[in-house]
């Protein structure tokens, strides 16, 4: 039987290649177009070193129609991983047509391109960012999404409305949007993980950072939340088991197992940790100190978000299967090989 090839938009970036890795265990052939603004050669190197493939790598923009135009000529994918997005939040609130016209236009090529050649199935990177902060814990699918909170977020909704009225119209094309949690750790081999640029914005990397001793001092946002410990709490999701999510997602589309042209995964642990909890846990999995120190709420944080897993345990055949601690040490691993400790 012929093997199915998935393209993968943003496979050089931090979930990306850590699904390109899955899907080439799992038997796909991928192709990874990225345009490199945010993300790492090296990572495609990772990928190739892992998995023994010379995976095709294609620099292109998908924002531009014509580059992209030409990855839909040269390679016979018939699905399509859609990453390929400016993700920081903050920048965002300060560069909003960066992030309107960055994640709207790429997607909206990757629509347009599949109809125009014939391909079928679709994941979307969404994010648990769609629920704003939920009235109850843990989010279900069907949780009411809320008006972002940031243009970042606004292109997340947007893109599952486009998907969804896209799927709606078009004849031939199926999705599934995958709302994710917090993506956490690195592939156990150390080999690609997070590469954030500049001060990290994000907690776990800051945290790798300041255990490598390249910050002083890892600032947690507030101590007085209405939570067990006072600090927020989310959902920290294992790379390895999130991408895997993704190969759930393409099987069931291949297979004909979706129930509807369209449909939504969240997928998370189902388990809040907060951030002093996560700290902690990092110290005890690494046997290592972190220096922090409690400092103002940072603004436009969510209190508390947690999944409902269910939906993606039960539709998908997918469940979270590495532990917190796993998780913490392969991220310490990662930041331990960037920096050659
Ligand atoms: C945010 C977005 C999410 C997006 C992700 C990727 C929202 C609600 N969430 O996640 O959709 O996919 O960014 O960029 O918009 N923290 C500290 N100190 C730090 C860094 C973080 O205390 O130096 C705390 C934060 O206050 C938060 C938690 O750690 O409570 C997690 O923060 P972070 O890793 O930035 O992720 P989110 O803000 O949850």
């Amino acid at each position: 039987m012929k093997k199915q090839c998935v393209l993968v938009s943003g496979g050089a970036g931090y979930i990306g290649s850590h699904t390109a890795v899955e899907l080439i265990g799992a038997g796909f052939d991928v192709v990874i177009v990225d345009n490199l603004s945010n993300s790492d050669r090296n990572a495609v190197e990772g990928v190739r070193r892992i998995t023994g493939v010379e995976v095709p790598f294609v620099e292109a923009d998908c924002c531009d129609r014509a580059a992209f135009r030409k990855v839909f000529e040269q390679y016979e994918f018939d699905s399509v991983i859609h990453f390929a997005a400016s993700k920081a939040v903050g920048e965002s609130v300060l560069e909003p047509m960066k992030y309107y016209r960055n994640n709207l236009t790429s997607f909206m090529n990757v629509i347009d391109l599949m109809r125009e050649f014939g391909r079928q199935n679709i994941v979307f990177s969404s994010s648990c960012t769609v629920y704003g902060e939920p009235e109850k814990q843990p989010v279900t699918e069907r949780t009411p999404r809320k008006p972002a909170e940031s243009p970042y977020g606004n292109t997340k909704t947007m893109c599952e409305d486009i998907l969804r009225d896209s799927l709606k119209a078009y004849d031939g094309l199926k999705g599934i949007a995958l709302r994710y949690f917090n993506p956490i750790g690195a592939h156990p081999s150390a080999l690609i993980g997070e590469l954030p640029r500049g001060v990290p914005q994000n907690l776990i990397p800051y945290i790798t950072q300041t255990a490598a001793g390249i910050r002083e001092c890892l600032s947690v946002f507030g101590d007085d939340y209405p939570t067990p410990d006072g600090s927020c709490i989310r959902d920290y999701i294992d790379v390895v088991d999130l991408a895997r999510a993704h190969v759930a997602a393409i099987r069931r589309m291949i297979d004909g197992k979706n129930k509807e042209k369209y449909e939504i995964f969240n997928i998370g642990t189902g388990r809040g940790v907060s951030v002093l909890e996560l700290v902690h846990r990092f110290e005890e999995a690494n046997g290592v100190k972190i220096n922090y120190k409690i400092v103002g709420r940072r603004a436009g944080d969510i209190i508390a978000i947690w999944a409902d897993p269910t939906l993606a345990n039960t539709e998908l055949g997918w469940k979270a299967e590495r532990s917190l601690d796993e998780t913490l040490r392969a991220a310490w691993a990662w930041e331990k090989h960037l920096r050659n400790l």
